[in-house]
């Protein structure tokens, strides 16, 4: 049985006191109206870690944070590192979303480093991986997303590859209202398991592979019904608690 994991990504918004307000709703709508065994991870900005950790305490909803450094500590001024995530109380960490890649340059190598920190942190990566829309036309997408894994994760041993969960995210879906079709995305999820599993065997069944983009109460049923996808990464549908919470209630 695969873990059915709905995460939302806040990116770069809200203030302290919108945070504060979105996390206490969520909690109460979670504990009100969510009786299956989803696992409901909020990932704040870093400032929001602290206030999002004191809300989520007694309630089902863990924690995540959206990037950290691949060094463990010293001198690189505005980087956050893993021990203190940990010590925030985050559980979980997103590592490679696309806009990562994009702005930020970060590469296939430079992101292994940031799983093996996670992982040595004790924390859970959501490892992102996903093509342009160019990509995708020139029928490269399902190589090029593979070689994210392989690049990104195939170092790992067995027992840290379990620990792992995996967010395919085409990079046209993020943000534009364009969902990929419940065909492309299992299709995907289909690829992307085949391929775990060529290195790491039946492991790769207890993989959740999440699919982001786009995601919304409206099409989120119809995902979650796909066979490879355990659920969603969810950007702006996550800072509309009743919209984050319906989402949840898609399985
Ligand atoms: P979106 O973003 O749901 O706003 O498309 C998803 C993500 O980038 O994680």
């Amino acid at each position: 049985m695969r873990k059915k994991i709905v995460a939302g990504n806040w990116k770069m918004n809200l203030t302290l006191e919108a945070g504060r307000i979105l996390t206490s709703e969520i909690v109460n709508m979670v504990a009100d109206e969510v009786k299956s065994d989803v696992e409901v991870i909020i990932n704040p900005p870093f400032p929001h870690l602290h206030p999002t950790a004191s809300l989520l305490e007694g309630s089902k909803v863990k924690l995540g944070a959206q990037n950290c450094s691949e060094h463990e500590s010293g001198a690189y001024t505005g980087e956050v590192s893993v021990a203190m995530l940990q010590s925030f109380g985050s559980d979980y960490v997103i590592i490679g979303h696309s806009e990562r890649r994009e702005y930020f340059s970060e590469d296939n190598a430079q992101l292994a480093k940031k799983v093996d920190g996670a992982l040595k942190a004790g924390l859970t990566p959501i490892f992102c991986c996903g093509e342009t829309l160019e990509t995708r036309e020139s029928g490269a997408h399902f190589e090029f997303v593979c070689n994210q894994l392989t690049e990104s994760l195939f170092h790992l041993s067995e027992a840290d590859f379990k620990k792992i969960v995996v967010a395919y995210e085409p990079i046209w879906a993020i943000g534009t209202g364009v969902t990929a079709s419940t065909e492309q995305a299992q299709e995907m999820h289909e690829k992307i398991r085949t391929h775990l599993k060529s290195k790491y065997g039946s492991a790769a069944d207890s993989c959740s592979l999440l699919y982001g983009g786009s995601c919304k109460p409206t099409n989120a049923k119809e995902l979650f019904a796909c066979a490879d996808v355990d659920g969603g990464l969810i950007g702006g549908a996550s800072l509309k608690s009743r919209d984050f919470v319906d989402i949840v209630k898609s399985f």
